[in-house]
């Protein structure tokens, strides 16, 4: 999968233009590497599907074009067949779970606690980020571990704490519905494959979009789609506070791991990016979390720790926490002295980047 995306000029005046340029599998910071993923099963070999009818996504206003892996061709019964899996509580051990408990179309596809809780009430360590607009993240999960939405979906499936199954268990068992059987087979060609199903949730998950906020309708010239206090907040996040540096737009995220010192003290830190490649540099670095609709997305940050978005404003604008791998990038944040109008700004410039996305309600499950 290769994706350009051009970024267009950000900011109310020539003053703040930035031109981006995003490229996958290109690394422009100078802090991060992308973590490699070593594990994972799903190779990107081309299967021949069956031709079914093609699926135009509705791509909202200010969204780039969305990246689809050539291996996985958007179709209208893929789509459909990802959503049904998508909120089948059968696909945990004990059918109490599915991946709308955690990332629940009514609470902005997330949900609000902390921590997730998975099958028999076990309570993880991190905060289940939103699965809107996660079809334009280059790595999945706060530490960047997967690379794509596919090697992402079946993760939880077989996380012990959170949907505890086995996949070839939850294939056999999708094979005994006929309904799962019959559209494997149309989507397919296939028996209930955990490829399949890996394809069939990402598909659907590149559906669930949110754009066409306020901050949109400005940038396509609707000057009035924006408060004063949110222009102000804009030109704050794009120039003096340098937020735009990391979340920047148009998803709001550079997509690269930086250290913010977000629960650096506590006894046994989460270690973020290093799980994943052991470097000690890493120590606490988390891949930066794109800001549309975040507003709805509360609690905040990699462990849910802060309830209030204006509390999470307040300790980025504040330049994190100090620990001895703390983003160079973050000093420069503090050293712009934001004040508390300026952070009051910047938290009414964040609200107008909730748009429209899917409400959803769960589908009939065969
Ligand atoms: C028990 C709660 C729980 C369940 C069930 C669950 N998730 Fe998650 N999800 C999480 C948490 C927590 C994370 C972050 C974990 C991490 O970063 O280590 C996450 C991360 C993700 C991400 C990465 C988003 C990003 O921006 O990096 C996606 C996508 C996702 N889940 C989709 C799914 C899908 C699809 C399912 C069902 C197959 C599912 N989840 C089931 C809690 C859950
Ligand atoms: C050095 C890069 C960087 C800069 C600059 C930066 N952030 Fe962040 N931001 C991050 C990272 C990384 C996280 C996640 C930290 C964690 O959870 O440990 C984050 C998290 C957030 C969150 C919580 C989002 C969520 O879903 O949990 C908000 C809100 C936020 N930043 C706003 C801002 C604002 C406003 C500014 C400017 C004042 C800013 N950030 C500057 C990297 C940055």
């Amino acid at each position: 999968m290769t994706m350009q995306t051009l970024v267009p000029k950000v900011g109310l005046s020539g003053a703040a233009a930035v031109l981006i340029f995003l490229s996958v599998g290109c690394q422009k910071s100078d802090e991060p590497k992308k973590p490699s993923t070593g594990d994972k099963a799903q190779s990107a070999k081309p299967v021949a599907e069956p031709v079914t009818a093609s699926f135009e996504v509705k791509i909202p206003e200010g969204l780039p074009p969305l990246p689809i892996p050539k291996d996985n061709p958007m179709t209208a019964e893929k789509v459909e067949l990802g959503k049904m899996l998508y909120f089948d509580k059968r696909m945990s051990k004990d059918k109490t779970v599915s991946c709308a408990t955690c990332h629940d179309p009514k609470m902005a596809w997330t949900e609000h606690r902390a921590t997730s809780k998975g099958i028999k009430d076990q309570v993880g360590d991190r905060n289940s980020p939103t699965v809107i607009n996660a079809a334009y993240m280059t790595s999945q999960f706060w530490d960047g571990r997967a690379a794509t939405l596919e090697e992402q979906a079946v993760g939880p499936i077989e996380n012990p704490i959170e949907m505890g199954h086995d996949l070839v268990a939850v294939c056999a068992e999708c094979e005994k519905v006929p309904a799962y059987k019959e559209n494997f087979q149309k989507v397919f060609g296939t028996d209930v494959t955990k490829e399949g199903i890996a394809k069939a949730i990402a598909a659907f998950e590149r559906t669930i979009l949110s754009g066409n906020s306020p901050y949109d309708k400005f940038k396509a010239g609707d000057a009035k789609a924006l408060t004063d206090a949110q222009k102000r907040g804009m030109e704050l996040f794009m120039g003096k506070a340098s937020c735009s540096t990391c979340h920047a737009p148009p998803i709001f995220s550079n997509m690269q791991f930086y250290n913010a010192g977000v629960s650096c003290d506590k006894k046994n830190p989460d270690e973020g990016l290093k799980k994943v490649t052991k470097k000690d540099s890493d120590m606490g670095k988390f891949r930066v979390p794109h800001l549309r609709e975040v507003a709805n997305t509360y609690p905040y940050f990699h462990d849910g720790s802060v309830e209030k978005l204006e509390d999470a404003v307040a300790f980025m604008a504040g330049g994190g926490k100090d620990n001895s791998n703390l983003s160079m990038l973050m000093k420069a944040v503090r050293g712009a002295g934001l004040n508390d109008q300026d952070k009051k700004d910047l938290v009414e410039f964040l609200k107008a980047l909730s748009g429209d996305y899917p409400k959803i309600d769960p589908p009939k499950l065969p």
